[in-house]
Parts: C-alpha cells; sequence; structure tokens
C-alpha cells in the first residue's frame, strides 16, 4: 500500500472480511455506527464554507481544533465559532462540532472551567509555541500550566496534546519521541489523573508508550499516517500535498501505526487532522503543513482495515473507542460504505479565507479507491 499513487485494491489484502460479510463473495456493502472525528480543522470563513460539509457528510460529530488566527481562547469565541460551522454544514446531516480550548501560557483556568460547565468546551489543545499551522500563541513552557493541568485533572476536561519538542537542534524526526520522553512522560507523573490524548500519532515509539500508559491516556491516527511514509514527500520530485506535522516516518513506524489502529486496542481512535490549506500555501517557497483528507477519510481508512484483514474492527476504531474515551454515548445510527472503485478529484474548488478562489488537493487525489460513502441525505 505504502506511498502514492493508490492502488485500487491494496497490495497485502488476504481479503478477511467481517464474520458477518463472510462468505466466497466480498461484501457488497459494509454498514457502521456513524463515527466521529476525534481531531479535525476546519478553519473559518469561506474555506470553513468549502470544508464543512465533507466532514459532516460522514462524521456525527467532531473535535474541532481551536487554531484560527486569533486562536479560540474563549468562552465566547468557541461558542461564536460553533455558530459558524453549524451555519456551515448542510440541514439534515445533524453534525456536532466538539469545540476545544487553545492554550496559551497566560489562559485562565477558571474559563476553561465555566467552558465545561456551560457545554461549550469538550476539551482543551495544547500546542508547544511554534510547533505547526497558527501555533505562536500556543504554550513555551508546561511548567506555566500546571494550575491550568490541576484544573483539567479535577474537572476531568481532555487535554489534547500536539506532541512534539520545538527545538530547532532536535531533529524533525525526532521530535515526538523526545516530546515524550522530555514532556509526556513527566506530565502524566505529575497528573496522574489527567485525562490526555496524544493526537495523530507518527511513531512506534508513541503506540508503545500510549499502549503501556494507564487508561486515561489514549490516541488519535490520522489516514495519513497509516498510507504514507516520508519517502511519499519525496517521490521523484518534492510533493508538499503529503507535508504535514508531525511529518510522517519511516515505513517502520507506518507499520506499527497500522498494527495499532486496526489491534481492536481502545486506546486508539480516529482523528482525520483534516488540516486544508489553497493550493498556493502548499506550493510556497515555504509551504503549509497539512493533508486535506476529509472527502474521503472513512474510505481511507477503510482500506487499512481491509488490507490488514480487519475490517471487522474498523467500527470500533472509527465510532466506539472515541465517545467511551471521552465519556460521550456511541451515535445511534449508521453510515454505509458502497463497494463501488471511484477516482478522487485531483483537485476541490473553493475560496480562500479572503474569499478568493482557489483549489486544494484532496489526499488520494486521482487514485481509484475501491469504497464510497453512501450519500447520507439520500432518500
Ligand atoms: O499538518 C498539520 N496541519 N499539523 C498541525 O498540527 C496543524 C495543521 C494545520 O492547522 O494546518
Ligand atoms: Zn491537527
Amino acid at each position: 500500500m505504502a506511498v502514492a499513487p493508490f492502488p485500487a485494491e491494496p497490495a497485502r489484502t488476504n481479503g478477511a472480511l467481517p464474520d458477518a460479510n463472510a462468505g466466497a463473495e466480498p461484501a457488497r456493502t459494509i454498514s457502521l455506527r456513524r463515527p466521529d472525528d476525534w481531531h479535525v480543522h476546519l478553519r473559518d470563513g469561506p474555506l470553513l464554507q468549502a470544508v464543512a460539509p465533507a466532514t459532516a457528510r460522514c462524521f456525527a460529530r467532531a473535535i474541532v481544533m481551536p487554531n484560527l488566527s486569533p486562536p479560540i481562547t474563549t468562552v465566547a469565541a468557541a461558542v461564536a465559532y460553533r455558530e459558524r460551522i453549524r451555519a456551515a454544514v448542510p440541514d439534515g446531516l445533524g453534525f456536532t462540532p466538539l469545540m476545544t480550548a487553545y492554550l496559551t501560557d497566560t489562559i485562565a483556568p477558571a474559563e476553561l472551567e465555566r467552558g465545561q460547565a456551560e457545554g461549550v468546551f469538550s476539551a482543551c489543545k495544547l500546542y508547544p509555541a511554534n510547533a505547526t499551522t497558527n501555533s505562536a500563541a500556543g504554550v513555551s513552557d508546561l511548567a506555566r500550566l500546571s494550575a491550568v493541568f490541576e484544573t483539567l485533572e479535577r474537572i476531568g476536561l481532555p487535554l489534547l496534546i500536539h506532541g512534539e519538542v520545538t527545538d530547532s537542534e532536535i531533529d524533525i524526526f525526532d521530535r515526538e519521541a523526545v516530546f515524550i520522553e522530555r514532556h509526556l512522560e513527566p506530565l502524566l507523573r505529575r497528573h496522574p489523573g489527567l485525562k490526555v490524548v496524544l493526537e495523530h500519532i507518527t511513531t512506534a515509539e508513541a503506540a508503545d508508550f500510549v499502549r503501556s500508559a494507564g487508561a486515561n491516556l489514549a490516541a488519535t491516527i490520522t489516514p495519513h499516517h497509516l498510507h504514507i511514509n516520508r519517502n511519499a514527500m519525496f517521490r521523484g520530485g518534492l510533493r508538499p500535498d503529503f507535508y504535514c506535522l508531525p511529518v510522517a516516518k519511516r515505513e517502520r513506524h507506518r507499520l506499527a501505526l497500522v498494527a495499532a489502529a486496526t489491534s481492536g486496542n481502545p486506546k486508539f481512535f480516529l482523528g482525520t487532522d483534516s488540516a486544508p490549506h489553497p493550493r498556493q500555501a502548499k506550493e510556497a517557497a515555504c509551504g503549509c503543513a497539512g493533508i486535506y483528507n476529509a472527502p474521503f477519510a472513512i474510505e481511507s481508512y477503510a482500506m487499512v482495515f481491509k488490507a490488514e484483514g480487519q475490517l471487522g474492527r474498523l467500527e470500533a476504531f472509527a465510532s466506539e473507542h472515541g465517545p467511551r474515551f471521552y465519556g460521550l454515548p456511541l451515535n445511534g445510527d449508521s453510515i454505509t460504505l458502497v463497494r463501488e472503485a471511484h477516482t478522487v478529484p485531483p483537485r476541490i474548488h473553493a475560496n480562500d479565507a479572503a474569499g478568493v478562489a482557489t483549489t486544494l488537493v484532496p489526499f488520494h487525489a486521482g487514485a481509484v479507491l475501491p469504497w464510497r460513502l453512501a450519500d447520507p441525505l439520500a432518500p
């Protein structure tokens, strides 16, 4: 399966299907409890209008990242953003945005507590300052946030972590592993009751650490980190559409992530990290990090689970482990994946934040995928 272009049928499939669908003929459809996306960037303004429907047509709920410019640091800003998201979603999809607070060095614990009490904040997001897109206002020193962590631990509000150190002397491919050793492990020791999600894990070290920690630590895994290794960025030239942060690592790490995602372990669940950037912002001298995978995310995950002979575990990963970790009910409705080869469009038309016409390049652009999400609004 490895790097793009993606084959219509993953190379390593052993053909196994869920028990209910077992038989000589592959199932024509798969029905899944409707999934949630536990990590997505919906942006704002015209770009929000362009991308929110892709998430809402598949997922019932999504944890919405707060790294807007300026970031979402108050209850009022989150309420207003939630309204803009709701307005950008077509009627009838029943989508619920779950809002997050962007942690800064100076954020008041009382604001987080109030946001949770008022049903606005579902989690807090910790970006180490300057780790990624719109993270300049992030946290410069975890030690400054001990009162915040004490509050989160007490009220049970999950802490979502972009787990990379930012020190320029640390090799970019080592930044996640070093963050775990230097910051995450001590943080969990200091706050043993803190509920933490290590977001978009990219390494075998992260998967091992999450597996061996207590039940209060979980991780999200993106579709792109399950499909590509770092070679994808350099195949025949520089390919910015495969650049994201944390950056994809070696093949052995991709394999460790596939093993974790398809293991059935409830500590690992779906979080797309779909992060759209206008094409000209990706194809630039200093291109933005982020992969726009929302339009075909569930199809993308399904390919990986199928290749591993673990389609039967997709529903738990996509629709059960996340809500159980967050203490939310499972969704009652379902989605259907139809076994029907289709080509992912090479470009998706959108308007950028300033309203200027642009295009987005979706993950799997131009590839033929074997599954297609049935139209949720079809009669
Ligand atoms: O690749 C990424 N893009 N990683 C992040 O952490 C942020 C995201 C974005 O907002 O574009
Ligand atoms: Zn993200």
